[in-house]
Order: structure tokens, then C-alpha cells, then sequence
């Protein structure tokens, strides 16, 4: 048998990175989780998140480990690299998130995403690492208005810091595939909810607002449209991506250069349930399933956010044989019994 990956994950107290240890850890891999807990939204989330990554919980067990630091801190994860031996694959998860928290603190966007990135390449670039699949968003598709989003789209015009961010991680990690033949891929994913998820996001905002029988503001007049994805779909997504490290190409034509594709080990991938949600609907599901209405008030459209969202997932089913399935009635079900039961 040939020996398993062991697999680092960055931001591994966050919601996808926790959901993600979890299953590499059930499927026998050993998980090198790496995350600074930053105080962006509530720190006991992140620590409860830790908690239930393995039943086997320790910080220093066969299967999982936990180091706190910041990726911007090139010594640190270096030493982390370091000691992770061989036939590593690497997950990069941390980043400051947050499409509108961007207009208050850039700084922040700069270290983690662009600064912390270029380090995770670096250590791609330095140690023994398989292949490296990272975060990308939705956002990076910013003011396009062609529905459903596809990965061949022009994608030039971001509306957000945190958006350029995100598009600069794919420029970043595609001249790295190229320069050291570093197997990695991008992954865009579209408005993630489900049990764990980030209290900074529309789903927690509101499910807590309608629990407390406070009003909700619903922006753009509530005309707002959400490709939501639910997060095991994103999670099996993931996974699979990491057991299929990317390839270069050879149908890539440099004449008529695909933005989707590359003559470098280097894919890009919408990550999306792939059907535009109303909000309106999303929140008529959260009633049901928390037992409450709630009073809507309309605000105007906010600076930084996007109408509509909508991913064509025809490319990630090509490549993983995968497509995200949970409907949006299930995983709002799934989302409102964990909510309840953490929470009240
Ligand atoms: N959740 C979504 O809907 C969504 C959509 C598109 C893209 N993404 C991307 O997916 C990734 C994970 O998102 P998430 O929803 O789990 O967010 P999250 O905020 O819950 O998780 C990110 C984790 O990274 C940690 N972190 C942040 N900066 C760090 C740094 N510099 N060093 C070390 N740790 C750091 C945070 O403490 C947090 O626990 C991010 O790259 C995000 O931009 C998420």
C-alpha cells in the first residue's frame, strides 16, 4: 500500500477549513492544521470548531496537530514545513474573508492574502509538497453580469479589495505552477453556508435576528440573488481535488490562450450548487425552519457586493466526476437544527 498524504490546511479553525480536517482525518490522513484564530468574528466559534475536528482531539496526536500562527510569518511556517515530513498536500484555507469588511480594514486583506499566500508558495516552492489547492471566490467574477459565472469568463474588473485579492492568489499560484511545476488549483466557491459557518455571513446574520425576533436588512431592495452552496458539497469538492492534483494542459492553445486552462499544472475551479437563490426565498426558508417570521427592512445596495451570483459547474464535474447536489431546502434544514441546537 502506498503511504498516505499528509495534508496541511491553512485556516483550519475556520468553517471550511474545520469541515475539511474532519474528513481527511475519518478517511486515515494526517492533518497539520495551521490557524492564528484572528478575532475577525467570535474566537470561542473557532476554538468549539477545533474541538470537534477529531475525536481523538489532542494537539499532539498520530493524526492531527494544531499550530497557532499567521501565515504572513514566513520563520514560523517554515519550521512547520519543516517538521511535516514528505508527500505533503497542501490546503490554503486562511485569508482574511469578507467582501465588505475590506472597505475598513485593507490592511488586513494584504497580509493574509497577498503576503500570507506568497509564503504558502513559497514553502510549495521549498519542500517536498504534492500538489496545493487553494481558497478563491466567486467574488473574483465582480461586476460580470453573464450568468451562470464560467471559468473562461474575463475576470478583470473586481469590485472589492478582498476580490483582487482572491484574483491575484490565481495570477500568483499560476506563475509558480509554471516556474517550479507546482501542481496546484484554484477553487472559486459561491456563498458557503451550513452547520459551522461564519457569523459575518448572510445565513448566520439572519438566522440570529430572526431567533431574537429583531429585523433583518435586506440590501439592493432584497433584489439580491446567492449561488449558495452548502458545505459538504464544498468539502467533498475539496477533497477530491487534492487526490486529483492539476495538470498541465496539452490542448492549451497560446495563440487563443483559455483563461480556464494552462500549459502550467494549474486548474481553476467554480466550486457552486450552480442554481441563483433569491434571497427573499433563503430567508422564507430560515423562517420555516427556525419557527419565526421576521420584519425585512430594504437598504439600498451596498458598495463592494454583487446582484447575483451563479456558477456553471460543468468543468469541476468533468474533472472530480462530482457536482454539488444538496439542495438549498435540505441544507437550510441541515443549517437551522445545527443552529438551534448550538446556539439556544
Ligand atoms: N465561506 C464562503 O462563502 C467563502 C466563499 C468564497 C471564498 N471563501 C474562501 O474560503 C476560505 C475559507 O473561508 P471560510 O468561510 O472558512 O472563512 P473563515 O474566516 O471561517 O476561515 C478562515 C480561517 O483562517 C484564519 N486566518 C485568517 N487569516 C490568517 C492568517 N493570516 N494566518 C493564519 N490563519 C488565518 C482565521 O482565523 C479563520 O479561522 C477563505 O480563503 C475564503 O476567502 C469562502
Amino acid at each position: 500500500m502506498t503511504k498516505k498524504n499528509t495534508i496541511i490546511i491553512t485556516g483550519v479553525a475556520g468553517f471550511i477549513g474545520s469541515s475539511l480536517a474532519k474528513k481527511f482525518i475519518k478517511n486515515g490522513y494526517k492533518v497539520i492544521g495551521i490557524d492564528n484564530l484572528n478575532d475577525y468574528y467570535d474566537v470561542n466559534l473557532k476554538i468549539a470548531r477545533l474541538n470537534i475536528i477529531s475525536p481523538r482531539y489532542d494537539r499532539f496526536n498520530s493524526f492531527w496537530n494544531f499550530h497557532r500562527l499567521s501565515i504572513e510569518n514566513y520563520d514560523q511556517l517554515n519550521n512547520i514545513f519543516e517538521m511535516a515530513g514528505e508527500n505533503l498536500i497542501v490546503v490554503n484555507l486562511a485569508a482574511q474573508a469578507g467582501v465588505r469588511y475590506s472597505l475598513e480594514n485593507p490592511n488586513s486583506y494584504i497580509q493574509s492574502n497577498l503576503v500570507g499566500f506568497g509564503n504558502i508558495l513559497e514553502m510549495c516552492r521549498k519542500f517536498d509538497v504534492n500538489s496545493l489547492v487553494y481558497g478563491s471566490s466567486s467574488s473574483v467574477y465582480g461586476g460580470n453580469t453573464k450568468i451562470p459565472f464560467q471559468e473562461k469568463d474575463q475576470v478583470n474588473h473586481p469590485i472589492s479589495l478582498y476580490a483582487a485579492t482572491k484574483k491575484s492568489n490565481e495570477l500568483m499560484a499560476h506563475s509558480y505552477s509554471h516556474l517550479f511545476n507546482i501542481k496546484s488549483t484554484g477553487l472559486r466557491f459561491f456563498t458557503v453556508y451550513g452547520p459551522w459557518g461564519r457569523p459575518d455571513m448572510a445565513p448566520m446574520i439572519f438566522a440570529k435576528a430572526i431567533l431574537a425576533g429583531e429585523p433583518i436588512n435586506i440590501f439592493n431592495n432584497g433584489l439580491m440573488k446567492r449561488d449558495f452552496t452548502f458545505i459538504d458539497d464544498i468539502v467533498e469538492s475539496i477533497y477530491r481535488c487534492c487526490l486529483k492534483p492539476s495538470t498541465k494542459d496539452t490542448m492549451f492553445d497560446s495563440s487563443n490562450p483559455d483563461p480556464s486552462s494552462s500549459f502550467a499544472p494549474h486548474r481553476i475551479f467554480n466550486v457552486g450548487f450552480g442554481k441563483a437563490i433569491d434571497l427573499d426565498y433563503f430567508i422564507t426558508l430560515l423562517e420555516e425552519n427556525l419557527g419565526k417570521k421576521c420584519k425585512k427592512i430594504k437598504m439600498p445596495m451596498q458598495a463592494g457586493d454583487v446582484v447575483c451570483t451563479n456558477a456553471d459547474t460543468t468543468s469541476l464535474q468533468n474533472w472530480i466526476d462530482f457536482k454539488p447536489n444538496i439542495s438549498v431546502e435540505k441544507g437550510v434544514e441541515y443549517f437551522s437544527k445545527w443552529y438551534k441546537k448550538y446556539f439556544t
